[in-house]
């Protein structure tokens, strides 16, 4: 087991800092400059070219997916949050609908399915029962099929409908999801044992934001122009993190040794910060056991904001590309304050908050879509170095399961 961990103390520890790796080998032969037109960008995507032998829609997935009306992923967990952030691209770089369901939420509710739309089903493992049942739901066409009343008696009930296209992201090369759904996107993050996910988390979001830009293109919602920026800005996080990573492991460590008696804390994030904000909390109970919510930045002062009080951790997720940047800083101002003990993520070079956060970490900067890619980083080291010192068992958490495959 030591050899496995690769000189690491904990398998999450080793996964963390795998990412730079993880993330080449996900993007890799999916995005690159044709050597006749080196300076243009493309995407490949292997795996939603063609539709499954037998398949009733002989279209393939990619055609489907780009005359969708709606993609509706559906994810349980740390894979829920890169969901989140799949719909915000899609929204914005695809310029198509989509929305984010717990599977657990979805498949117990008689959810309205039409065969223009497409399921993507996000999983580490590939097993976790819920999302496998969501799958078959979509499949089954069961919430869409239309009622009796509404076709009157011609209708046959066991007649095939038309399906809504599923697609798999998955880190497990054959697992029930895998197998499941009509196509996919393999993670290739390689095996992730730690029990808290990392690396399949920021693999996920490659994947997601890799069909986003491709679909992008099909659909016309992205210029040429654009494409190409977003392409080099995506493929060049692994290299710009690289180094950085390093460097942040003294960083957090200082910071935990602050942070590691709370009770509670509090994460906040705008926009694609928001799904990070969910991300770094959920991180922080899984493994250290310390109660801590993640909350849209402005709605905190709906109700959050009255466990604010001295010393209540609070880590604000503030880039300068956020939409609402000074909104954010002006609250990051309140927040301190209130007392807390203020832990501010920016960018590279941003020194607004000096005199203002207790703790300031810095991330180099990218586009603001591709920016979570980053920014969740510091917030995985945080939760590692807080949970180490706290003598918790950081790769089996009690009660927690790497995969949910019972209902
Ligand atoms: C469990 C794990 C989480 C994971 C979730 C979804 O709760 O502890 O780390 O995010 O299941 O798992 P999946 O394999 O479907 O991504």
């Amino acid at each position: 087991e030591q050899i496995e961990k690769g000189g690491y103390k904990h398998f999450m520890l080793k996964e963390i800092m795998d990412q730079p790796n993880a993330m080449r080998n996900c993007l890799r032969g999916r995005i690159y400059q044709p050597a006749e037109a080196p300076d243009r960008w493309e995407i490949k995507l292997g795996g939603l070219e063609k539709a499954k032998e037998g398949a009733l829609n002989p279209q393939s997935p990619l055609e489907r997916m780009a005359n969708a009306c709606r993609f509706i992923f559906a994810a349980c967990g740390t894979s829920w949050h890169s969901g989140l952030i799949g719909k915000y691209a899609f929204e914005k770089l695809a310029g198509v609908r989509a929305e984010v369901e717990y599977a657990s939420e979805f498949r117990y509710r008689k959810p309205l399915i039409c065969d223009s739309d497409c399921l993507i089903a996000i999983s580490q493992s590939g097993e976790t029962a819920d999302t496998l049942e969501a799958i078959k739901m979509a499949k089954e066409h069961k919430a869409a099929a239309p009622s009796i009343a509404s076709v009157g008696s011609s209708f046959d009930p066991k007649a095939e409908l038309p399906q809504a296209l599923t697609i798999g992201v998955v880190n497990v090369v054959g697992s029930s999801i895998a197998r499941e759904t009509d196509c996919g996107m393999y993670l290739h993050a390689g095996p992730e044992i730690g029990v808290a996910s990392t690396k399949a988390f920021t693999c996920q979001v490659i994947a997601l934001l890799l069909m986003a830009l491709r679909l992008g293109k099909q659909r016309g919602a992205l210029s040429e122009e654009m494409l190409n920026m977003y392409c080099a800005a995506l493929n060049a996080v692994p290299d710009s993190i690289e180094k950085w990573m390093s460097s942040l492991t003294e960083q957090t460590q200082v910071i935990s040794k602050n942070l590691r008696l709370a009770t509670n804390a509090l994460f906040s994030g705008m926009g694609v910060h928001f799904p990070v904000a969910l991300e770094g909390a959920l991180k922080l109970k899984e493994i250290s056991y310390i109660h801590a919510e993640g909350f849209p930045a402005s709605e905190i002062r709906h109700g959050g904001i009255t466990l604010i009080r001295n010393f209540v951790p609070v880590i604000c997720i503030a880039m300068r590309s956020d939409p609402a940047y000074e909104q954010i800083k002006q609250m990051v101002r309140d927040f301190r304050h209130k007392g807390a003990a203020l832990l501010v993520l920016t960018d590279d070079g941003n020194t607004d908050f000096a005199g203002v956060a207790h703790f300031t970490l810095c991330c180099p900067a990218t586009k603001l879509e591709m920016q979570p890619l980053i920014s969740c980083i510091p917030l995985q080291l945080l939760s590692y170095h807080i949970a180490d010192m706290r003598g918790c068992s950081i790769d089996q958490p009690r009660n927690l399961a790497k995969s949910v495959t019972v209902e």
